[in-house]
C-alpha cells in the first residue's frame, strides 16, 4: 500500500516580506553568523532562538582543528538554551548561512540531519511545535511550521 506524507511549507523571496518580530529574528542571526568560528569550511552560519518570554538568543557555528569536534549553529545555540531556561518553551528559530564569500545565486541552508534530531528532542519535550526558519544571504526565507516537516519518521523517546 502507497501512502503519501507533504508538508506544508512558506516560502518567502524577500525578508521585506516577514513579520515584524521574523525580522527581528533574521537581523540576530546575520549578526551572530558574524561571529562564527569557521577557519575551516569557511561557511558561516547564524542562528536566533525566540522564547515564549520574548527573549531572543544566538549563536553560531564552532569548528576544530580536529573537525569532528566542531559543532553547528542550531546546535550551539540550541544547547547552550536549553542548558539556561530548560523550562522555557521555544516559539521560533531563524538560521542563516553560506559561504564566508556569498553570492547572490547561494540558496536558503537548511539544517544538517544531526541538527533537525537534535531540534526534534526539544519540540517532542516542550509539547510544542517550533516555527523554524533558514535561509541565505540573499534574503529568501524558507519557513515550516514544525521540526518534523524536515524528518518524517523521526525517532525520539517514545520508542525507548
Ligand atoms: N553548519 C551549520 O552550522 N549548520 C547547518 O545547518 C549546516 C552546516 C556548519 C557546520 C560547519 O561548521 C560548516 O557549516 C560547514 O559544514
Amino acid at each position: 500500500m502507497k501512502k503519501e506524507n507533504h508538508i506544508s511549507y512558506e516560502y518567502f523571496k524577500n525578508s521585506s516580506e516577514l513579520s515584524d518580530i521574523e525580522k527581528t529574528l533574521f537581523d540576530r542571526a546575520k549578526q551572530a553568523r558574524e561571529n562564527a568560528y569557521a577557519p575551516y569550511s569557511n561557511f558561516l552560519v547564524g542562528c536566533a532562538i525566540l522564547l515564549e518570554n520574548g527573549e531572543i538568543y544566538s549563536g553560531n557555528n564552532q569548528e576544530n582543528a580536529a573537525f569532528p569536534s566542531g559543532l553547528c549553529a542550531e546546535r550551539t545555540t540550541l544547547f547552550w538554551v536549553a542548558a539556561n531556561f530548560p523550562n522555557e518553551k521555544i516559539e521560533k528559530i531563524f538560521v542563516v548561512g553560506g559561504p564566508r564569500e556569498f553570492h547572490e545565486k547561494n540558496p536558503p541552508i537548511p539544517p544538517c540531519g544531526a541538527c533537525r534530531q537534535s531540534l526534534i528532542e526539544y519540540e517532542t519535550k516542550q509539547s510544542q511545535d517550533i516555527d523554524l526558519y533558514f535561509s541565505s544571504m540573499n534574503e529568501e526565507v524558507v519557513k515550516v511550521y514544525s521540526i518534523k516537516d524536515l524528518l518524517p519518521f523521526y525517532f525520539d523517546a517514545t520508542f525507548l
